[in-house]
């Protein structure tokens, strides 16, 4: 979709871009990042040719753009920059209308189009149309620029750090927004920002630039695992998952505390108990206290009539591991065969715990961002 040959671009003496090859494909949202002055606006302003390059070629769909008409080209690729850049003397609407206007789309289709795109960050259009920038949050001016942007339609996204400027949680917000819009409008988006949360949160690709160069092209879990350099290291911070103390047993992501019961147990009882603990499966053990097997309060409600207690709708063949099993064996149990739980036994078959997504989750994100810090 975007492809980027050797591209050089000095100003004077000095190289801001130094041979900068990469691809974009179709649909993909790649990240720029890198310090203050490595050339990422440069980088972008090349692509809608803002900037016009010293050597290299820029093809967007295997079409040169140095032999695209520079208007028809700016007006086929959307643009949110670096902070907000909303008309102020325009309303929501106006705003929203630029490009669709120099389209020469008639008033009906611009007001179609700012109903669609409003509706789309739900913001109605009878609240918001007529509104100016400043009689909005600066959330929501940002997300009038993104739908700015969006607005005619554009295959191509470029977004120069379009939520630098607002407070971490409003970012949050609009980082997860764009990331749906994406999904849903399949747009190609180049994204500069210089935060790595950032990038980790909305990225398919990242690429690192240094001083002009691209240090490293890398998906988001390839670049936490094998950070190219120092530099991108530090950029990474504790996130960096190289020689980190990663969950490697099943006892390291699993929770422990789970309601077990014994396999004697009366049905109504069980049921009770299930009901008090908000579980609907629930742990059997034998009279030793090792386990026994399963069962679900689906299969008590099915099959539970007649039952005087639960050891004879146990399910037995209940998939478990022991604590010092490889936790990634238990990892692709529960992804690929949807189970809801794997069980988790000592090496005496005693109940330890149980895995869960969610208890997984738990422990990676741990791992990744340190325990309750
Ligand atoms: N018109 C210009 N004339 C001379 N130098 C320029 C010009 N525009 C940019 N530069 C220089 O080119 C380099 C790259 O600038 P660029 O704006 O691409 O950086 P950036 O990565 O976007 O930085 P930031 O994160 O601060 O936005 C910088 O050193 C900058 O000073
Ligand atoms: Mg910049």
């Amino acid at each position: 979709m975007i492809s980027f040959e050797r591209v050089c671009k000095s100003y004077g003496q000095t190289p801001v871009l130094d041979e900068i090859s990469f691809k974009v494909r179709p649909g993909q949202l790649v990240v720029l990042i890198g310090p203050s002055g490595c050339g990422k606006t440069t980088t972008l302003k090349t692509i809608n040719r803002l900037i016009e390059i010293d050597k290299g070629n820029i093809y967007i769909n295997d079409r040169d753009i140095a032999q695209t008409d520079r208007v028809k080209l700016r007006r086929s690729i959307g643009y949110v920059i670096q902070q907000i850049g909303l008309f102020p003397h325009m309303n929501v609407e106006q705003n929203i209308s630029v490009v669709p206007k120099l389209l020469k789309y008639d008033r009906q289709r611009c007001k179609k189009i700012t109903h669609e795109m409003l509706n789309l960050v739900d913001m109605p259009y009878e609240d918001y149309a007529h509104k100016y920038p400043n009689q909005l949050s600066g959330g929501q001016q940002q997300r009038i620029g993104v739908l700015r942007a969006l607005a005619a339609s554009p295959p191509i996204v470029l977004m120069d750090e379009p939520f630098g400027a607002l407070d971490p949680m409003t970012r949050h917000v609009l980082q997860e927004e764009l990331r749906r819009l994406h999904k849903k409008l399949k747009k190609t988006i180049v994204f500069v920002t210089h935060d790595m949360d950032e990038a980790l949160a909305m990225a398919d690709i990242i690429i690192f630039m240094e001083e002009g160069r691209i240090t490293q092209k890398a998906s988001p879990d390839e670049i936490l695992r094998n950070p190219a350099n120092d530099l991108i290291r530090s950029f990474m911070g504790k996130r960096s998952l190289e020689n980190e103390n990663l969950p490697q047993t099943a006892a390291d992501i699993m929770r422990d505390n789970v309601v077990t019961a014994s396999k004697s147990r009366g049905v109504r009882d069980s049921v009770e108990l299930m009901s008090r603990r908000n579980i609907d499966t629930l742990i059997l053990t034998n009279p030793d206290d090792t386990f026994a097997g399963v069962v679900s309060v689906d299969k008590i409600k099915r099959k539970g009539k007649g039952h005087k207690n639960v050891e004879t709708l146990m399910e037995v063949n209940y998939p478990f591991f022991y604590e010092d099993e490889d936790g990634q064996a238990a990892f692709d149990k529960l992804i690929d065969e949807g189970v809801n739980y794997v069980v988790v036994l000592r090496r005496d078959h005693t109940v330890a715990g149980i895995i869960t997504k969610t208890s997984m989750a738990r422990s990676m994100a741990d791992a990744v961002w340190g325990n309750g810090e």
